[in-house]
C-alpha cells in the first residue's frame, strides 16, 4: 500500500518545492497521494493545479489530492507535514514591523516578533495536534512552522503526538560548507549545536578526518570578502560558525539601522514576491518549480522534509539535524526541552546524539533564549500575561522591564483578533 502525506497549509508558494522533493524520492518512498489541505481556498486552486501538473510531467508516481478539511487530510495519512503561517503576511508585517518602534530588532521568528507569532500559533498547532490524536495516532509529524523550535516544545509538552521540529538552517550550513570544501552534502558530519535559529557548527568531519580549521579559514575569507553575515573578527574570536540568525544577536544595532533604512519589512516584499508566483504558478503551461521560487528563503527545505520522512519510513537510522527533544543530549538544559541537535532517525522517530557540555562562549545565550521559549510556550497555552511579559523580560533582544511592558502591549492589541486566549472574560 502507497504512503499518503498530507500537507497542512499546502496553499502555500513553497509546496511545488515539496512535489518536486516527493518526486525525486519516488524509488525509495512510495507516495500514492499527496493530500494538500489549506484554508485558502484560492491559493489552494492554483498551487494544487501546478503540483498536479508537475506530477503528471513526471509519469503520475502518486496523486495530488485538495482539500479545506483538516479532518479529510488526517484521514489515514502517514505522514503530516505542517507549514501554517496563523494571521496570514499582514501579522508578519506587525511582527516585524512593531519592534523596531521600541529600538528592537523586528524579525518574524526571533525576538517580539517571533514571540507574538509562537503565541497566534501555538493555539492552533495544538488543535492540529489534538486532531491527530484522535485520527492518526501513530503518524509522525514533521513541522515546519515557525517559530518551529517553540511550536514542536509546544506540541511535544501539550500532546502525544509523534513530532520532529524541522528547519531549513541546517541543511544550508551543511550544503555550504560541502561546497566550500568542494564534497557532496552527504560526506560530511557537523558538529551542530543549539536551538532553532539559534545554533552553532563548532566542528566539520569529512570520510572521519577532521576538516574544521580549512572551513573556520575559508569562512574567515568569506567574510573577509563581505560574503558572510558576520564579520571576520567575530569568526576569528569565537573560532565557530553561527547560524545566520544569530547576527540578530551579535549585530543588533547594525541590523536595526538596515531595517530602519528600508523602510519597509521583509513580509512586504515577500507579499509581492508571493503575488507574483502565484501569478505564475496560475500558467496552465508550466509543469515545474520556477525559478522565481529562490526569492523566497526556504532553499532546501523540501530535501529536510523528505529525506527526513524516507529516514523515518526506511528505518535507515540515518543522523538529520532536527528539533528534538533534549533527553540529556545537551547537558546543560532540562531534559524536556527542545534542541537543535543532529539525532539518529529510524522508524521509531530521532534520539539526540550526545553533545559536549556547551562553551561558556554560547551557554548563556542559549539558555537565557531557552528560557524564553519556554516561557513563550506557557503563556501562549495558559494566556498568563504576566508569563507572556517574563518571556518577553528575558528575551536577550529585549533591554529593560519598561520596553518589555510597551512591546507587549503594543503586540497584544495588534494581534487581538489571534490570540483569543489573552482575552477571555473574567
Ligand atoms: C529561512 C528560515 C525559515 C524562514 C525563511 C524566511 O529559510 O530558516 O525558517 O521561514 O528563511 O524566508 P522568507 O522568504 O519568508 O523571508
Amino acid at each position: 500500500m502507497g504512503l499518503k502525506i498530507a500537507v497542512i497549509g499546502g496553499g502555500s508558494v513553497y509546496t511545488p518545492e515539496l512535489v518536486e522533493g516527493f518526486l525525486a524520492y519516488v524509488d525509495e518512498l512510495p507516495v500514492e497521494e499527496l493530500c494538500l489541505m489549506d484554508i485558502n481556498r484560492e491559493r489552494l486552486e492554483i498551487v494544487g493545479g501546478l503540483a498536479e501538473r508537475m506530477v503528471r510531467a513526471n509519469g503520475d508516481p502518486f496523486r495530488i489530492t485538495r482539500t479545506l478539511c483538516r479532518a479529510e487530510a488526517l484521514e489515514g495519512a502517514d505522514f503530516v507535514v505542517a507549514q501554517i503561517r496563523v494571521g496570514g503576511m499582514a501579522a508578519r508585517a506587525l511582527d516585524e514591523g512593531i519592534p523596531p518602534r521600541f529600538g528592537v530588532v523586528g524579525q518574524e521568528t526571533t525576538g517580539p516578533g517571533g514571540f507574538a507569532k509562537a503565541l497566534r500559533t501555538i493555539p492552533v498547532m495544538l488543535e492540529l495536534a489534538r486532531d491527530m490524536e484522535k485520527l492518526c495516532p501513530n503518524t509522525f509529524l514533521i513541522n515546519f512552522t515557525n517559530p518551529s523550535g517553540v511550536v514542536t516544545e509546544a506540541l511535544l509538552r501539550y500532546s502525544q503526538v509523534k513530532v520532529l521540529g524541522l528547519c531549513n538552517v541546517p541543511i544550508g550550513l551543511k550544503h555550504l560548507i560541502a561546497h566550500w570544501l568542494r564534497v557532496d552534502p552527504r560526506e560530511i558530519e557537523l558538529d551542530y549545536v543549539g536551538l532553532n535559529h539559534l545554533s552553532w557548527v563548532c566542528g566539520v568531519r569529512c570520510a572521519g578526518e577532521d576538516v574544521f580549521p580549512q572551513v573556520l579559514a575559508r569562512a574567515l575569507e568569506e567574510a573577509r570578502q563581505g560574503r558572510f553575515p558576520f564579520s571576520p573578527e567575530l569568526l576569528e574570536t569565537m573560532q565557530m560558525i553561527p547560524s545566520s540568525y544569530l547576527r540578530y544577536y551579535y549585530h543588533p544595532d547594525e541590523v536595526l539601522a538596515e531595517q530602519k533604512a528600508a523602510g519597509h519589512t521583509r513580509a512586504e516584499e515577500v507579499q509581492a514576491i508571493d503575488a507574483e508566483l502565484l501569478k505564475i504558478y496560475s500558467d496552465p503551461l508550466l509543469a515545474q518549480k520556477p525559478a522565481f521560487l529562490e526569492k523566497r528563503g526556504g532553499a532546501h527545505y523540501s530535501t529536510a522534509a523528505v529525506a527526513l520522512i524516507s529516514a523515518v519510513y526506511n528505518d535507515k537510522g540515518e543522523v538529520h539535524i532536527v528539533n528534538v527533544r533534549n533527553q540529556g543530549a545537551v547537558p546543560d538544559l532540562p531534559e524536556h526541552v527542545v534542541v537543535e541537535v543532529p539525532a539518529r532517525v529510524d522508524h521509531q522517530g530521532a534520539r539526540p546524539l550526545p553533545c559536549r557540555p556547551l562553551p561558556p562562549a554560547i551557554r548563556g545565550l542559549i539558555q537565557a533564549v531557552k528560557a524564553y521559549e519556554e516561557l513563550t510556550v506557557e503563556a501562549a497555552v495558559t494566556g498568563d500575561e504576566r508569563l507572556a511579559l517574563q518571556a518577553l523580560l528575558v528575551h536577550p533582544l529585549v533591554p529593560s522591564f519598561a520596553v518589555a511592558q510597551r512591546l507587549w502591549e503594543a503586540l497584544k492589541e495588534a494581534h487581538r483578533p489571534y490570540l483569543p486566549q489573552f482575552f477571555r472574560a473574567p
